[in-house]
């Protein structure tokens, strides 16, 4: 047994318990069976899956994708095979080989998140329904729902009555304060926050005078946006009594401790995972050796640790 083996990494998000604080985040990480010849599933946190609705939807057009400093942008559009061939094809095998899933969802209506969420509530192998009402690639939403702490309340208001599993909700970082919105989802009786989602941008083509990505503008994504991600994490943790899940720019074991010394109780890593697939798993394993290196005999010491005596 090595040292950093000996940390002890399982956290809880309310009654959600997990082996270790790091999740795949939602559309990053497809439907987690692709990466299959890669990494044994079972090691990682949870498996966030790409967002799903009610029926398949094709997505945006590509150019889809694009780079920038430190990150990038995407515009997939919520592209995903819809809940029932993720329910029929997917999560059975990520069940068998011993996942536990975080089902991201989202709707065009109150109505349909509640129904999708339904649909999801007590599938074998899903621990928590992830509500992203925070993309902003959905343009057929009128902007971005969860910006508007009335119409993410309402959301909320439909879909908790129709699940029982924990569900967590996950907030856009396109607002003045991310703490009024948080509050609201609370208050509809959600069991945790994820925050961040991507941050809308817009990347230029300047030779042809367009926009880099066919839908114009898209979310930025990875190292660019940790510092963002981290303030709002830590305001939400001072905000809410319900546990947060830190996202945004995650790419190493000291960056995902930075966030649960912010006060995260686990974290996701998205971007990362596009040039290192097994992120996930090596990020747990820096998690448990800096642990090791610096006397953390558990990971959950660090959680809100934060010291702010003389930086106020
Ligand atoms: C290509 C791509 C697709 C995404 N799809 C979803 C999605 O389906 N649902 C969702 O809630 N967030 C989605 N996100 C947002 C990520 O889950 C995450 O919140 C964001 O990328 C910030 O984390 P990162 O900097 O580690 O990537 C997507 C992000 C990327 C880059």
């Amino acid at each position: 047994m090595t040292a950093a083996s000996a940390v002890d990494l399982e956290v809880t998000i309310g009654a959600v318990r997990l082996p270790n604080p790091v999740i795949a985040a939602a559309g990053t990480f497809g439907y987690g069976t692709e990466f299959a010849g890669l990494l044994d599933v079972s090691m990682i946190g949870a498996v966030g899956v790409k967002g799903l609705s009610l029926a398949p939807a094709r997505g945006k057009p590509p150019p889809r994708l694009v780079e920038s400093p430190a990150g990038m942008l995407n515009a997939i559009g919520l592209q995903n095979i819809g809940v029932e061939a993720f329910l029929r094809d997917r999560l059975p095998v990520l069940h068998a080989a011993g996942a536990r899933v975080v089902a991201n969802f989202w709707g065009d209506s109150a109505e349909e998140f509640a129904a999708c969420a339904a649909r999801l509530d007590g599938a074998p192998g899903i621990v928590a329904l992830e509500l992203n009402a925070s993309s902003p690639n959905r343009p057929e939403w009128g902007g971005i729902l969860a910006t508007d702490p009335a119409a993410l309340a309402a959301i909320v208001r439909a879909v908790r009555p129709r699940v029982r599993l924990p569900l967590w909700v996950k907030l856009s970082p396109n607002v003045g304060d991310v703490t009024v919105v948080g509050r609201a989802a609370e208050a509809e009786g959600a069991d945790a926050l994820s925050a961040i989602n991507t941050l809308r941008g817009l990347a230029i083509d300047l030779d042809g005078r367009r926009p880099r990505l066919a839908s114009g503008s898209g979310g930025l994504s990875g190292p660019a946006i940790k510092p963002v991600a981290l303030y709002m994490v830590r305001a939400l943790a001072q905000a809410v009594r319900i546990p947060v899940v830190g996202i945004g720019g995650i790419r190493s074991g000291e960056d995902a401790l930075e966030f649960l010394c912010a006060g995260a109780r686990a974290v996701q890593v998205g971007t990362a995972t596009f040039y290192d697939p097994r992120a996930p798993v090596r990020i747990a394993g820096e998690v448990a050796a800096w642990c090791s290196n610096h006397g953390v005999r558990a990971v959950t010491e660090v959680i809100g640790s934060l010291q702010t005596e003389g930086r106020a």
